[in-house]
């Protein structure tokens, strides 16, 4: 448990901590801190072949504090960015993924269907819709040319998959162009044969001949080096089936019948005012999440097309609310989730588990905790099994009252190509990934 080797976004409660009413055993505890301190001073120590060779934080320089924030490396002329693509072993051959087409779409919904990530204990797996990988990577402005696969030559079968979205990203002050990498994927039958350094610098290539020369990214292992490290947090909606999906456990001295009635919520959300966001309201969301996300270190610097696109909800994809005043109309807070199931992997009775994950919040008037508690009565309404939430923002100020329990598994925050001062709390970052 909490192995800082696990997949990212682990989606899986760690069963020691299941509920208010399950005390973790403090023995339990303080073994798990020291396992955890030891891997982490492992990991720090262990090399990192590519990475090593990458214009990121370097471990060796983490107590720098003389070193300046920013670019790593200055960009580089374009003429000077190589022309072609990086060499792939020879059976294999690049691809660029349409994303329009309906047969691209369902060769890459396959490849990570089956592939992608999985817990540490290879339970469940990410089973991203078509519909919210043709939502992540179209954006505005996104590259067709960053939306890289693999394919085997005498195939033609997808077997590796990595893309690239732009976004405008802020640190403190300074607005930076840049990549949010996801959906690096390796088929498993290709793995640990030094493909991902591939992908990765390819992608790398094509966002330099952008002109674009930072990216974002996660991951749950731990690389050169972490900007944060963020958690998991799992409020149970449905409580039976993720028992017996073995999703969490029923806690110690718990019934079913209690467990159900723990994690009830009302029929209805609490707040006057609450509903679903429409095409109307993008002017004022975005003035109130401008307005919000200023005061984090990293997030990003979004605008009325930014959140048309990543706000405005889309069935099955992602789901946003707010708080419209009865009395002056005004928009004075705003919740959003998004949809990712993961596939239930060798349960006889369910396929699919349905999880939300906590997107951008934003209270001004309603209090964040009855905000969020409104959230997880829409989830519950729509049918979700269970709502995921990072412990960014100021997430952890509703996390314990509203009954969430933590993660296994972390989930690291990085940047290439830009040096960060210091390592930031959680709290600190006003960025979700995808
Ligand atoms: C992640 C994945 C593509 C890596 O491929 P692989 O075949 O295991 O590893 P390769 O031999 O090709 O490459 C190893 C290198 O990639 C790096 N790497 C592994 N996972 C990485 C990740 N998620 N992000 C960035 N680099 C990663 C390794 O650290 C190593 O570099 P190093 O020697 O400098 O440490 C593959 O394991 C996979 O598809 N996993 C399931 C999906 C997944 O976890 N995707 C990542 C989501 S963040």
């Amino acid at each position: 448990m909490g192995d800082s080797n696990s997949p990212p976004e682990s989606p899986k409660e760690n069963p020691d901590h299941v509920s208010d009413s399950n005390q973790i055993a403090k023995d339990d505890g303080e073994l798990e801190n020291i396992v955890r301190k030891f891997q982490d001073t492992m990991s720090v120590s262990k090399r990192h072949k590519f990475w090593e060779t990458q214009p990121v934080g370097q471990f060796k320089d983490k107590e720098d504090t003389s070193l300046p924030e920013g670019p790593i490396e200055p960009p580089t002329p374009l003429s000077e960015v190589k022309q072609e693509p990086y060499n792939l072993p020879s059976q294999y051959e690049w691809t660029t993924c349409d994303m329009d087409s309906e047969e691209t779409c369902n060769e890459v919904y396959a490849l990570l269907k089956n592939n992608y990530v999985e817990d540490d204990e290879n339970m469940f797996r990410f089973n991203y819709s078509k519909e919210f990988l043709r939502w992540a990577l179209r954006p505005p402005g996104f590259y067709r040319s960053w939306h890289i696969g693999v394919r085997a030559k005498a195939s033609k079968k997808l077997v590796a998959f990595i893309t690239g979205v732009p976004a405008r990203i802020r640190v403190r002050d300074v607005v930076v162009k840049m990549a949010e990498i996801n959906f690096l994927c390796v088929h498993k039958k290709l793995r640990s044969k030094r493909l991902a350094p591939v992908m990765i610098k390819e992608v790398t290539r094509r966002v330099h001949l952008e002109n674009i020369w930072q990216a974002a990214y996660t991951a749950g292992v731990v690389l050169p080096t972490p900007i944060t490290t963020c958690q998991y947090w799992h409020r149970s909606l449905n409580p039976k089936k993720l028992i017996d999906v073995g999703f969490s456990r029923l806690g110690a001295r718990m019934t079913m019948s209690r467990t159900v009635k723990l994690y009830k919520l009302p029929d209805s959300p609490a707040t006057p005012g609450f509903r679903k966001m429409e095409l109307r309201d993008v002017p004022a969301v975005t003035r109130l999440l401008r307005n919000y996300l200023g005061q984090f270190v990293v997030a990003p610097d979004f605008d009325e097309d930014d959140v048309e696109h990543w706000l405005l909800p889309t069935e099955g994809v992602v789901d946003s609310f707010l708080v419209e005043s009865p009395e002056t109309h005004d928009i004075t807070d705003f919740c959003s989730f998004y949809t990712l199931p993961s596939s239930i992997l060798g349960n006889q009775t369910y396929s699919t588990l349905k999880a939300a994950y906590s997107y951008y919040n934003v209270a001004t008037k309603t209090p964040l905790l009855q905000l969020m508690n409104d959230a997880l009565i829409v989830a519950k309404q729509k049918d979700f099994d269970v709502f995921n939430a990072l412990d960014v923002m100021e997430n952890d100020s509703f996390l314990k009252e509203l009954k969430f329990g933590p993660g296994d598994g972390q989930l690291h925050y990085y940047l290439y190509n830009y040096r960060v001062r210091q390592e930031l709390k959680p709290s600190e970052l006003g960025l979700v990934l995808l």
